[in-house]
């Protein structure tokens, strides 16, 4: 119910809508309107209510939420169904059980912070809350397993291609990492279950580092690894990625 009445402030972005009018269009009570309006205003949306006038969306925040990213999604099946957590131990073990589970290709896992992020090699991935992308894309693509390294390159393009969007240019390092002024800002983690001439899944993996302090990062990474912001000196809206190619 919370995201159908966004929903509905969203659409009427800017004019007042009253609490008769959403209580008559979704079928509850104005009691509960009021309460799940004070919801959305904890989960950080700035509502504006106004007796005999209803309720109008001044802003939101930048959450990684469906209802955030879902309007600047134009793609074909990643993302049309998003499963969002606060907090995950890693959203690539979540991507497996849910994909073992038969949830389909495009799936999203995203949350705002990992307790156990995962890199290659059984390295840590530090993934502090609201300071990155850590995501996990479920993917069931009909190739040989042989390809599955090429998914890696396409989500490695897809997010050079997302940063050179907001004029921010980074490039590939071959074959996991992407980097801004030569230093990490990027990792991608594919993992895959198949047999040897099938895929059952692909889950990809992606940690950006969007607004991480530098002195977040473990002490020695300090020297290869960065964050967008710290590059470019300013602070980046996370949502303001989720334009996937
Ligand atoms: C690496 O740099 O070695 C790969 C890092 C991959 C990190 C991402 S964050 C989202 C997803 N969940 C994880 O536990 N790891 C990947």
């Amino acid at each position: 119910m919370k995201e159908k009445i966004l929903h509905l402030l969203k659409e009427n972005e800017k004019n007042f809508i009253s609490g008769q009018g959403i209580s008559e269009n979704l079928g509850v009570s104005r009691t509960a309107i009021w309460k799940y309006i004070n919801v959305l205003k904890e989960d950080g949306y700035e509502i504006e209510s106004v007796s005999k006038k209803g309720y109008r969306l001044i802003s939101s925040p930048d959450l990684l939420s469906f209802e955030e990213l879902s309007e600047n999604l134009h793609t074909k099946y990643i993302g049309k169904n998003i499963m969002y957590f606060q907090t995950i131990d890693s959203t690539n073990n979540k991507a497996k059980e849910l994909a073992l589970d038969g949830y389909p290709n495009g799936t999203i896992i995203i949350s705002e912070e990992q307790t156990l992020g995962r890199g290659r090699l059984g390295r840590n991935f530090v993934s502090p809350k609201h300071k990155g992308i850590w995501l996990s894309i479920i993917l069931r693509p009909d190739i040989n397993p042989m390809n599955v390294p090429k998914v890696t390159q396409i989500g490695a393009a897809a997010v050079i291609k997302t940063l050179d969007e907001l004029d921010i240019k980074a490039h590939v390092k071959w074959p996991n990492d992407i980097v801004l002024n030569n230093k990490k800002i990027c990792g991608i983690l594919t993992e895959m279950s198949g047999e040897l001439n099938k895929v059952n899944y692909v889950v990809m993996g992606i940690g950006i580092n969007v607004n991480i302090d530098v002195e977040e990062l473990p002490k020695e990474l300090r020297d290869t690894a960065t964050s967008i912001s710290y590059e470019v000196g300013r602070y980046i809206k996370e949502k303001s990625l989720s334009v996937i190619y």
